[in-house]
């Protein structure tokens, strides 16, 4: 299979659900390991209209691990009302159903609950077996849409979110206690709607990075992807004093750019370190490609105002991942996924030493796809435990599941999981793992 059928292949929708039991495992599964591994993605439901990759329909791909054996994989398209009742999103005086969604970016465990999360609409509550509960707005609490990226912190076992608000533009951040009650929903004036995916979090505050992919209704009412590079709108850092609600947002000019996601962050005294894969701009002209980014770090200076950037590395990479017992603090390893690296159309997992400067590197062969790589702990420390993804595998049209060990990257994986099936380009998972007193 060529290079650009493997690439086609790779991102080409799943067509059936399906239940495979007792996998075969190459190498040794940990068997401290108890739990699932769920990843979301984009997945239109066959005869679906062809659309932009962001707005199709959530499908989860899990996978059961159990005392070092594969139990189960399965996959399932979530059901949300836009995929059972082709539900409209933008009802027909113009507002939006926030109870409409595609949920096909995340997937977290909090508060005894999983949630499938797109940045547009309320979240939607599934089952470990990855059959979908219903709609989930916190006991009626959450009035907004809730990001795919809200962050626990590790201090307080609190859940740190936000959601843009597209029309009009309004941008709330929300703090959920450890048991999934919302206590808070504050708002953050902002300029207009902007594609915010993600934000950072510190030990005292909360990191907003509003950046010139501005919200478009006329692209919206095209049926496109309604965000648009815009030269005018320029670009800042939102810091907000996470325990203070009344405290006024304090706004950091940058450079024009776009990110997605964050690595981590951390305070040191009165200076705020925020690590991010940056685009130097995405989206000028259409919205489907996707230019080189880098590793990039913006020191925010509270006292002076100032904030000063570098390159911490130039090759192109997505998906930053840290350690999350680390989320907010001093952190030395990131872990980031880079396509190409190899060859065309297959990539690496690498690892970042950022106290050295330096970073090693998982490659996988011609044609091999890893995505997201989730760090999950075997021990106390930094670096001890695994990385679990998927990778797909061009030359047999099918995925593994496959975990590495975090501290020794290079090294050939701890266990295999061949799976019946690919698993298609996709976003963001995370280890569901039984014991997890957050989950
Ligand atoms: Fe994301």
């Amino acid at each position: 299979m060529g290079p650009a059928t493997a690439e086609a292949t790779y991102a080409t929708p799943v067509s059936a659900e399906i239940d495979a039991f007792d996998l075969p495992v190459e190498g040794a599964l940990p068997p401290e390991l108890c739990g699932d591994y769920i990843r979301n993605g984009p997945n239109p439901r066959p005869g679906a209209k062809p659309g932009h990759l962001f707005m199709g329909d959530g499908m989860l791909h899990g996978i059961r691990i159990e005392n070092g054996r594969a139990r189960a994989y399965r996959n399932r398209w979530v059901r949300t009302r836009e995929f059972t009742e082709h539900a409209p999103y933008v009802r027909m005086n113009g507002t939006l159903d926030l109870t409409v969604g595609v949920a096909n970016t995340n997937i977290i465990g909090h508060g005894n609950r999983l949630l499938a999360l797109v940045e547009s609409s309320f979240p939607t509550e599934v089952t470990r077996e990855l059959a979908t509960t219903g709609v989930y707005d916190f006991a009626g609490a959450l009035k907004g849409p809730f990001s795919a990226h809200p962050h626990r912190c590790p201090r307080t076992g609190e859940l740190h979110g936000f959601g843009m608000q597209m029309r009009p533009g309004a941008l709330t951040y929300y703090r959920i206690d450890a048991g999934g009650t919302l206590l808070e929903s504050r708002n953050i004036p902002v300029r207009s709607a902007t594609m915010m995916h993600d934000f950072a979090l510190t030990e005292r505050y909360a990191i907003f990075m509003d950046l010139p992919v501005v919200f478009d209704m006329l692209l919206g009412m095209r049926g496109k992807f309604p965000y648009r590079w815009n030269d005018r709108y320029g670009a800042r850092l939102g810091v907000v004093d996470r325990n203070d609600a009344s405290a006024a947002v304090r706004w950091f000019e940058i450079e024009p750019c776009y990110v997605f996601h964050v690595m981590n962050a951390v305070e040191h005294g009165e200076q705020i370190v925020l690590d991010v894969v940056r685009y130097k701009e995405l989206w000028r002209k259409g919205n489907d490609s996707f230019s080189p980014t880098t590793l990039h770090r913006f020191t925010i200076d509270l006292q002076t105002g100032s904030v000063s950037e570098a390159t911490l590395d130039d090759r192109s990479i997505e998906f930053p991942r840290c350690d999350e017992r680390l989320t907010g603090s001093a952190y030395r390893y990131g872990y980031a996924v880079a396509v190409d690296a190899v060859g065309k159309g297959s990539g690496e997992v690498r690892k970042y030493d950022l106290a050295r400067g330096s970073s090693s590197a998982h490659p996988f062969g011609p044609g091999q796809r890893p995505g997201e790589a989730v760090f999950v702990p075997a021990a106390a420390g930094e670096d001890a435990g695994w990385l679990m993804c998927y990778v797909y595998d061009a030359a047999v049209d099918r995925s593994s599941f496959v975990v590495l060990d975090a501290s020794d990257i290079a090294a050939p994986p701890v266990a295999i999981v061949p799976l019946p099936v690919r698993v298609p380009l996709g976003f963001h998972g995370n280890w569901i793992a039984d014991d997890a007193t957050a989950n």
